[in-house]
């Protein structure tokens, strides 16, 4: 049982939402730093260790700052998530380039920074050489297909479009030796959001085995394995967390019986996202409006364009109202959105206090919607014209900083050329 919590009490978010007011998004400096400091205990184990943080999963470069303090480094799937990097002085071998039907742009920008290039695909790897030229240190991205299970969010590994198959990646290397490469790392990323520690070990025997395979057929011996992410949060109240040192070690085992006798000096990189941030940032609102029809509905501030994980894959997140804690869950609300589509529901019959509602006067209750540091407002839109809310961040002395305002109607309309428009008849 994982115990949601909250650091702020009602008073101390009266007083926030006067400065910012809702809906924020609201990201703890002090627990991001801690998890990420358990998360260096327990897989400092291994050679070379390094956390490449998946920034997609939260995209600011105060957050990649305060997490390269912390020895991290980034992953990157995009031409602006490499920017994003280099704005938070991240540069070269700590930036992982895993993307996909990638340009030649952003190959070129990935080796401008300096960062190991993780192919997607064959093909690619003459495309690389062609278009940004072959780097000394190169990694593969493998898809094990049917050997390996997916979950319900990644789908399976046969069906999915990421990644070379097996005999791919026994030729993939001696090709990559013949263009120059002299380095080389092998990645893959099979689940997402799962909390199965067997799970994650498995995927971390599996490399190695590969990687010891890949050695004996071909005399490459591999300078790293990236295990990818999608370890998953207890999103759940009833959810159990995984446990690092437990996984650590789970994974070491693995090591010592397979990497060790084959004599390779294999480091090892993790490209973890939700783990990082994702329960340690809340998505506030307020409510206001109630509606009764079939159904007793609350309508927020916020709504889907902030974040869409509910809607997207009925993913459950955590609920409370600020102040009613101990009140009892005698209500049965769905927690909705304002945007037109009947799947902008935070909650859906969910059990919650008796919850006060703006219309009604006064100010609304708050209503804190928990595990929204990963995966949240990146994943927003603009759909119906929705502007995106700000994110503030706790420092670890209890103030706070704007790392992010919200979005305007002038952010939404920036795209538009209005001196044309003007001309346009
Ligand atoms: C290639 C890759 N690496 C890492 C991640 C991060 O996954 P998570 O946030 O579940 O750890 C993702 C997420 O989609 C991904 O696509």
């Amino acid at each position: 049982m994982s115990e949601k919590t909250f650091p702020l009490s009602k008073e101390e978010l009266e007083n926030l939402s006067k400065i910012h007011p809702t809906p924020f998004f609201l990201y703890d400096e002090k627990g991001i730093r801690e998890n990420a400091r358990e998360i260096t205990r327990a897989f400092g184990i291994f050679p070379r260790f390094k956390e490449h943080f998946a920034v997609k999963a939260l995209p600011n470069p105060y957050i990649l700052k305060i997490l390269a303090s912390e020895g991290f480094g980034t992953d990157c799937s995009s031409y602006t998530e490499l920017l994003l990097s280099e704005m938070a002085g991240i540069r070269g071998e700590a930036i992982m380039f895993t993307s996909n039907e990638t340009p030649a742009a952003e190959y070129r920008e990935a080796r401008r920074l300096g960062a190991v290039i993780n192919l997607d695909d064959f093909t690619h790897i003459d495309f690389l050489e062609r278009t940004a030229g072959m780097p000394e240190l190169v990694s593969c991205r493998y898809n094990p297909g049917p050997l390996k299970t997916g979950n319900a969010i990644i789908g399976k590994p046969e069906e999915a479009k990421y990644g070379f198959t097996r005999e791919q990646i026994l030729a993939a290397y001696p090709l990559l030796k013949t263009k120059g490469a002299k380095r080389f790392g092998l990645h893959t990323m099979v689940a997402s959001n799962e909390l199965s520690m067997a799970y994650h070990i498995e995927t971390a025997r599996m490399l190695f085995e590969l990687a010891v395979e890949l050695q004996q057929k071909t005399g490459i011996a591999l300078e790293f394995v990236n295990l990818g992410g999608g370890v998953g949060i207890p999103y759940r109240p009833e959810d159990k967390a995984v446990d690092y040192q437990e996984l650590a070690r789970g994974i070491e085992e693995a090591y010592r019986s397979i990497v060790i006798p084959a004599g390779l000096d294999l480091g090892i990189r993790i490209e973890w996202g939700r783990t990082i941030t994702g329960p340690y940032g809340w998505l506030i609102s307020r409510a206001l409006h109630s509606k009764s029809i079939y159904r007793e509905y609350i309508g927020l501030d916020t709504c889907m364009a902030d974040l869409m994980r509910p809607a997207l894959y009925g993913a459950y997140h955590h609920i409370t109202i600020p102040g009613k804690e101990k009140t009892p869950a005698e209500k049965i609300y769905d927690v909705v959105g304002s945007l037109c589509e009947n799947n902008d529901k935070f909650a859906v019959q969910r059990a919650l206090p008796k919850i006060d509602t703006a219309a009604e006067g006064g100010n609304g209750d708050f209503v804190v919607i928990h595990d929204a540091g990963a995966h949240g407002r990146a994943m927003g839109f603009n759909y119906n014209g929705k502007l995106r809310s700000g994110e503030l961040l706790r420092r670890p002395d209890g103030t706070f900083t704007q790392i992010r305002r919200a979005e305007t109607a002038e952010d939404l309309f920036a795209t538009l050329d209005r001196g044309g428009l003007d001309r346009f008849r």
